[in-house]
C-alpha cells in the first residue's frame, strides 16, 4: 500500500482527473470546465458529494468564514476507508494536541497568537542570512560537483528542510537524522505502517528536543514557545511537526517548479536575470500562476450557508480551489498568462482569512532569495531534459516535480 492512499484518504473523493494537470503549470483540464460551469458546483463521486468553489470571490468567501469548519474531527468522520484503530489514532487527544490548522476559533485563535506571537519580525530578519547562507552552500556544492544536477535534492528538498531547522532551533548534530525521517515522510513507496513509524520516530526526536530546550532555552521558536506559554509537550510536539510539514514541501516544490517555469518562460528569465528588483513580484505570480495546492483547502459546512448564490447545505463537504481561484478571469486581466511584471494582487496560494498560511513570510524570503541567487551564480542555467521528461507530481496533494535536471555553463 503506498503511503500516497493515507495522504489520498485526507481528500475528499473526487476523480483522479481533478489531478492531471494540462501542462506543467496550468490547472487540470477538469477542474477548468468546473470552473467553466460556475463559481460554486456539486459534484457527485464515488457515493458522496463534495462542494467545488472554484471562483475567487466565492473561495475567499468559504475562507473567512469560520461555519466553514476546519475540524479535523469533521473530515475524520467522513474518511470511511480508515479503520476504526486508525480513526482512533488519528484524532488522539496525544495526536491533534496543538495541531491548530484543523482547529476552529476560539481553539485556533489561542495557539494562533502564540505562534503569530513567535513569527516576529525580529526573529525573521534574523533568518535572512541564514536562509542566505543555506541557499548559497548548496548553490556550492552544485558547482563543485560539476555543470548539471538534479535540483530537487540538490538544493529544492534540502534548503526548506535547513531553514525550518533552524527556526526551530534543531541542532547542528541532530540534522542527519532529522532529514532522513522527513525525506521518508516524504517518499511515496512507503506504507501506511511505515508511515505511522517515521511519524511516531519524529515525535520521539521533537519530544527529546523540547525537553532539552526546556532545560536550556536558546534563540529559537521552540524555546520562544516554551518560555512564553504553558504548552504541553503532546502541544509543541505537534506544533513542532506542523511547521516542519506545512512549510517543508510546500516550499520546495516551488523552488523547483518556480525554476521549471522560469526556464520554460524565456522572456520572463531574461527579464528576471535583466532586473533582480523583480524578485518580489515574480515570487508572487509564480505563486499564483503555480497554485501548488492542487485542490483544497477543505472545510465542512457547520449550517446552511449561500455562496455565490447557491446553498450549501450543513454537514457538506467544501473543496476550495486554489487553481482555478487564482486563474479567475472575473479577477485577473489574461490569468492564464505568467506575467512577472504583474500588480501584486491578492492571490489564494497562501489560503485566505484564520488559517491563512502562518509562514507566509518566510517562504516568501526562501523564494526570493533562492531564485534570485539561482540565476546569479549558475550562469545559462537551463533544463538539461526534454520539458516533457520532467516527471511531475500529479499524484501528491501538494503538487511540484519529482526532479528537475538541470545544467549550466562551466566558468
Ligand atoms: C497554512 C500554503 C509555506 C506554515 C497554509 C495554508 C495554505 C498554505 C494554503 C492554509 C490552509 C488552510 O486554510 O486550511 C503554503 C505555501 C507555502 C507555505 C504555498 C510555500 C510556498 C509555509 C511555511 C511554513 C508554513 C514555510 C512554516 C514556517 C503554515 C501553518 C499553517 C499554514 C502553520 C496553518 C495556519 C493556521 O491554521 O492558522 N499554508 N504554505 N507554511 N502554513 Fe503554509
Amino acid at each position: 500500500e503506498p503511503a500516497h492512499t493515507e495522504q489520498a484518504s485526507f481528500r475528499l473523493p473526487l476523480p483522479s482527473g481533478f489531478f492531471q494537470r494540462r501542462n506543467p503549470f496550468d490547472p487540470a483540464a477538469a477542474l477548468m470546465e468546473q470552473a467553466g460551469r460556475g463559481p460554486v458546483n456539486k459534484i457527485e463521486y464515488a457515493g458522496k458529494t463534495t462542494w467545488l468553489v472554484t471562483g475567487h470571490a466565492e473561495a475567499r468567501a468559504v475562507l473567512s468564514d469560520t461555519r466553514f469548519s476546519s475540524d479535523f474531527r469533521r473530515l475524520v468522520a467522513r474518511m470511511d476507508k480508515l479503520t476504526d484503530e486508525q480513526r482512533a489514532e488519528f484524532t488522539s487527544r496525544k495526536s491533534t494536541a496543538g495541531s491548530f490548522i484543523s482547529m476552529d476559533p476560539p481553539e485556533h485563535t489561542r495557539y494562533r497568537k502564540l505562534l503569530t506571537g513567535q513569527f516576529t519580525v525580529r526573529r525573521m530578519r534574523a533568518l535572512e542570512p541564514r536562509v542566505e547562507k543555506i541557499v548559497d552552500d548548496h548553490i556550492d556544492a552544485m558547482l563543485a560537483a560539476g555543470t548539471s544536477a538534479d535540483l530537487v535534492p540538490a538544493f529544492a528538498l534540502p534548503v526548506p528542510s535547513l531553514v525550518i531547522c533552524e527556526l526551530l532551533g534543531v541542532p547542528y548534530e541532530s540534522r542527519e537524522e532529522f532529514q532522513e525521517t522527513t525525506a521518508t515522510l516524504l517518499r511515496l513507496d512507503v506504507g501506511f505502517d511505515e508511515v505511522m513509524r517515521q511519524r511516531t520516530r519524529l515525535q520521539e526526536f521533537m519530544r527529546g528536543l523540547i525537553t532539552a530546550k526546556r532545560a536550556e532555552p536558546g534563540e529559537d521558536l521552540l524555546s520562544g514557545l516554551i518560555t512564553d506559554s504553558d504548552l504541553t509537550d503532546d502541544e509543541l510536539v505537534n506544533i513542532a511537526n506542523l511547521l516542519l510539514i506545512a512549510g517543508h514541501e510546500t516550499t520546495a516544490n516551488m523552488l523547483a517548479l518556480g525554476t521549471f517555469a522560469l526556464l520554460e518562460h524565456p522572456d520572463e528569465l531574461a527579464a528576471l536575470r535583466r532586473d533582480p528588483g523583480l524578485a518580489d513580484r515574480a515570487v508572487e505570480e509564480l505563486l499564483r500562476h503555480l497554485s501548488i495546492i492542487h485542490a483544497g483547502p477543505t472545510r465542512t459546512a457547520t449550517e446552511d450557508i449561500e455562496v455565490g448564490g447557491t446553498r450549501i447545505p450543513a454537514g457538506s463537504a467544501v473543496m476550495v480551489c486554489v487553481p482555478t481561484a487564482n486563474r479567475d478571469e472575473g479577477h485577473w486581466p489574461d490569468p492564464d498568462v505568467l506575467d512577472l511584471s504583474r500588480e501584486r494582487g491578492p492571490h489564494l496560494a497562501f489560503g485566505h482569512g484564520v488559517h491563512q498560511c502562518l509562514g507566509q513570510q518566510l517562504a516568501r524570503v526562501e523564494m526570493t532569495i533562492g531564485f534570485t541567487r539561482l540565476l546569479a551564480r549558475l550562469p545559462g542555467l537551463r533544463l538539461d531534459t526534454a520539458a516533457s521528461a520532467v516527471p511531475l507530481r500529479t499524484d501528491m496533494g501538494i503538487y511540484g516535480v519529482h526532479s528537475l535536471p538541470v545544467a549550466w555553463d562551466a566558468r
